[in-house]
């Protein structure tokens, strides 16, 4: 982040990040309130009631609500004050963490969703891993503050040592469960008091001119007045002051205390991210990078969303813009096929509506409707042979056979199960011999998630059965070599839905064996998004 030179306004505005957290923890609790002191949703609960709406509709979406996980990610923007948020929501269970692993290629931050009661959870501590590969900034809310939760320090310290990161408080909270009242905006020097009677009340914000203001002792009770100057003594001289620098580079994460569900907190954690949370980076791309001020668009595509709306059978390619000043209609150069692509209706997500989107620049997510042509990893730019890197593409780690309810429908199913492959839900192979699919995935609840999509989407009953083999390899080398080692192994190869070539097998031996009598060919567990 250092010098770099200033972006124009409308670019430097823009604050893209998403929130990561474990299940239940306030996530889409704090997505509401944001809305709503973004001014996208006029009540709390609208999230939730457009949610449940949306969620009747199908079997698939009830399960997702049983199960108290999101699948699909999709992203929202709103303004703040003067900023442009673009929050990009990540699935939170742990068998999508492809997904997610994806979806925080397109971010700048992330905040980081803690209940203040239970710390930080395994979800929560997988999530910050992958944003610890990237080297994002992090930013803390420790969430649930009028429930009884742990020791303020305790809760620091196991941030710290469970995750390898400098901690250093934005707020500092006065009392705890049922005494919480508020607390002290350390780096403003206010005292925020939390309204219990009234959720949607934004809290009564003091201005106080240092801790030894006689103005603390008017607002806050003597016995938490005395315990909470005590901590913040404390916590003065062992934690770490606040550093912008080190929390753009990801070794130190600023914590703000609140309850998103009282709407207490939300508005400091929105006015750190756009002070904090940085503007739009440059993105890492071959054969060179790009800067978000270039005034050409280059975007890249993170996510594939299939049948969004049941009644459009569309997809909606999500791409992060890089770079430029996008206007509707333009025509932009598809870097993969060296098509163009006139781009006349894009759409932006406000709250759960899409809108048409006149305009974009850099840092903003456009969902492009499209038939197929857009994939994971796609680049679009204005003429320029770019690529982003960095996009990462996964190992399926188990596989099954798929095969459909009624033997008929085979080409249907194929036809499911290739849309699939393209959104990046899983990867399905077609042996050369025998009838039926391998579909290979990262969490085994992604099984159950494509039956029950294959079943709604397409109106297709499908079983998923252990297969006989457990590990997939794509095969490189030159056309021939790779021609006559498939011919050589039938039983073991298969296509992807690119058409290339992948080895099937159950056996580390039989990877060893082709590695040591095919010296031209070479095998690998992933297969880099193109
Ligand atoms: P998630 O998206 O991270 O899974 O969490 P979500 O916002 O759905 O919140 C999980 C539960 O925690 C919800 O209760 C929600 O109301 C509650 N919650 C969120 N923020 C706070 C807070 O600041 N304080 C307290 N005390 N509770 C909070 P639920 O009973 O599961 O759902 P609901 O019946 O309230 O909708």
């Amino acid at each position: 982040m250092t010098n770099r030179p200033q972006l124009p306004p409308e670019i430097a505005r823009r604050r893209t990040f998403a929130i990561i957290s474990h299940p239940d923890a306030g996530k889409t609790t704090l997505t509401e309130k944001f809305l709503l002191y973004g001014g996208a949703i006029q009540m709390a609960g609208q999230v939730r009631a457009k949610g449940e709406a949306r969620r009747t509709r199908s079997d698939f979406m009830q399960m997702e609500k049983d199960r108290g996980i999101s699948v699909s990610a999709s992203a929202m923007s709103f303004d703040f004050d003067k900023y442009r948020f673009n929050l990009v929501d990540t699935p939170g269970h742990s068998d999508f963490s492809e997904d997610t692993y994806r979806t925080l290629t397109a971010v700048d931050a992330a905040v980081m969703v803690i209940d203040g009661a239970k710390g930080v959870e395994s979800q929560t501590q997988k999530l910050f891993e992958v944003c610890r590969l990237r080297d994002l900034p992090i930013l803390t809310f420790c969430n649930k503050m009028d429930r009884e939760s742990r020791d303020t320090f305790e809760i620091i310290d196991e941030i710290q040592e469970n995750l390898a990161i400098d901690v250093t408080p934005a707020a500092w909270p006065i009392g705890v469960g049922r005494e919480f009242m508020g607390t002290y905006d350390i780096l403003r020097d206010r005292l925020e008091l939390m309204d219990r009677a009234d959720r949607n009340k934004v809290a009564e914000s003091i201005k106080i001119s240092g801790l030894d203001d006689p103005k603390l002792a008017e607002h806050v009770p003597a016995h938490l007045l005395e315990k909470f100057l005590e901590e913040i003594e404390m916590a003065k001289e062992l934690l770490p002051k606040l550093d912008p620098e080190s929390v753009l580079n990801g070794s130190m994460t600023p914590i703000w205390f609140g309850s998103a569900i009282n709407s207490f907190g939300v508005k400091e954690l929105m006015d750190g991210i756009a002070t904090y949370g940085p503007e739009p980076q440059v993105q890492s791309a071959s054969p060179r990078n790009v800067a978000p001020e270039e005034p050409k668009v280059a975007g890249f595509v993170f996510k594939v969303q299939a049948n969004m709306d049941p009644k459009h059978r569309d997809r909606v390619a999500f791409v992060r813009l890089a770079s430029g000043h996008f206007e509707r209609g333009m025509k932009l150069t598809h870097v993969r096929t060296k098509k163009i692509m006139a781009v006349t209706n894009p759409v932006m997500f406000l709250a759960a509506d899409r809108e048409l989107a006149e305009e974009a620049y850099a840092g903003d997510i456009l969902g492009i409707p499209n038939h197929g042509q857009l994939r994971i990893g796609d680049t679009l730019t204005e003429g320029e042979a770019i690529r982003v890197t960095g996009i990462p593409s996964f190992a399926p780690e188990l596989l099954q056979t798929c095969r459909a309810g009624d033997p008929m429908k085979a080409k249907h199913l194929e036809k499911a199960l290739m849309q699939f492959a393209e959104e990046g839900a899983a990867k399905v192979f077609k042996p050369t011999f025998g009838s039926g699919f391998i579909v290979g995935v990262v969490g085994a609840l992604q099984f159950e998630v494509l039956a029950s999509r294959i079943e709604m989407e397409y109106g297709l009953p499908v079983r998923f059965e252990g297969s006989q083999f457990t590990s997939a390899r794509w095969v490189h080398g030159p056309k021939d070599a790779v021609e006559k080692f498939a011919d050589a192994n039938k039983q073991h190869i298969a296509e992807d839905n690119d058409g290339d070539v992948v080895y099937l097998t159950r056996l580390q031996w039989d990877i060893d064996r082709v590695e040591r009598d095919y010296p031209d060919i070479k095998l690998s567990a992933t297969k880099e998004m193109m």
